[in-house]
């Protein structure tokens, strides 16, 4: 029986986690890099994935375990961190999004790995003037960028599709919108959110507008991208757009916890994340407002994912699975891991 081997970064994370278990499911073999072999058992112990562990630090050190993999799905990245408070995450956002991504795939071409599967972020797409959805040719300039975070996306995209051009390796990239799903066990800002939510930690909400979609529908979607999807193509995977407000009407709804009624001023939510992230700096804890976490929140970026549907077929799920999913979960893994 012909069996597709997958090495997949990033597979403790939210996406990467979900994304193992579904090629399981399908079939594959499935390497699994993870920086902690503690950490990547208690996720995927039992799934059968077998674990590499390595850092995306350290592109050489673990490179030789790509050898024998068809497609390299890369899924992990400096995210989590950058948004966790004041400090200077460039060299970090510059090295792990950029030039070791592209470091990765030098050695997974050099190794034989036929096709790369990369993750990106909706982050890196420009807002339209005429009020339509965004779509994958609407790329931001990296001057643009909202956020550092977005910036070190943008970039490794450029560095990425130089990369390809002149190797002829295959890359597709998807560019998902704000993920949540279960599996969240570090966790990011969605699993904090909705953490924050349930336990009636949020003072309330402000004009707002961002697209959403469930992780496991982008790690359906970079299966899809493996098998239909075209080589240098970019695909949105954003499935609703919303509020903070209409967020917290749906976690009302899964959840019964009433979901919080001040309306905060765009100036004043500015003024409390920038306290929020002074705090946080002078107590050494985190802390999930942030300005760069408002100036996404109230961007108002709306993504098309009409290209994946039609070009991958995929399905996107109602947002109240995802949020009835997401709180379950968290639920039931109270410490995460
Ligand atoms: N979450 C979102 O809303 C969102 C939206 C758009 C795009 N994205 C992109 O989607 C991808 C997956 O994000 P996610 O939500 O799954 O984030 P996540 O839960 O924070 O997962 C990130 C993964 O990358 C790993 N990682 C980080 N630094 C590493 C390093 N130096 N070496 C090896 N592994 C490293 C993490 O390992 P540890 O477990 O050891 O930390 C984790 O497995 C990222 O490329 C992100 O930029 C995310």
């Amino acid at each position: 029986m012909f069996v597709i081997r997958a090495f997949v970064t990033g597979s403790t994370g939210l996406l990467g986690n979900n994304l193992v278990r579904l090629l399981l499911q399908e079939g594959f073999e499935v390497r699994a890099l993870a920086r902690s072999r503690n950490k990547a058992e208690a996720i995927l112990g039992g799934t059968g994935a077998d674990i590499v562990v390595g850092d995306m630090n350290d592109i050489d050190a673990f490179a030789p375990a790509m050898k024998g993999c068809d497609v390299l799905f890369h899924t992990a990245a400096y995210f989590r961190e950058a948004f966790a408070g004041r400090s200077n995450h460039w060299p970090m956002l510059q090295r792990i999004n950029v030039d070791n991504t592209v470091r990765l795939f030098e050695q997974a071409q050099r190794h034989g790995v036929g096709k790369v599967i990369h993750t990106s972020s909706n982050a890196a797409i420009r807002k339209r003037s005429d009020g339509k959805a965004s779509e994958e040719s609407d790329v931001l300039l990296s001057s643009e960028a909202p956020t550092p975070y977005a910036r070190s996306k943008i970039l490794g995209d450029k560095a990425i599709a130089e990369y390809a051009h002149k190797s002829q390796l295959p890359v597709t990239t998807v560019l998902p919108a704000w993920m949540f799903g279960p599996g969240d066990a570090a966790p990011t800002s969605s699993g904090k959110f909705v953490l924050d939510y349930m336990n009636r930690r949020l003072q309330g909400v402000f004009d707002s507008g961002f697209d959403v979609v469930d992780a496991r529908d982008v790690a359906a979607a970079m299966l899809a991208a493996a098998s239909r999807g075209k080589a240098g193509e970019r695909y949105i995977i954003a499935a609703h757009h919303a509020s903070l407000a209409e967020l917290g009407q749906t976690l009302k709804l899964v959840t019964g916890v009433e979901e919080p009624k001040r309306s905060v001023s765009r100036p004043m939510i500015y003024a409390v994340a920038w306290l929020s992230e002074t705090m946080a700096a002078l107590s050494g804890k985190e802390t999930n407002l942030t300005v760069d976490s408002v100036r996404v929140l109230t961007g108002k970026l709306r993504t098309s994912s009409d290209k994946a549907k039609r070009e991958l077929g995929i399905q996107l799920r109602p947002l109240e699975e995802t949020l009835r999913d997401t709180a379950e979960w968290l639920r039931l893994n109270p410490l995460g891991v």
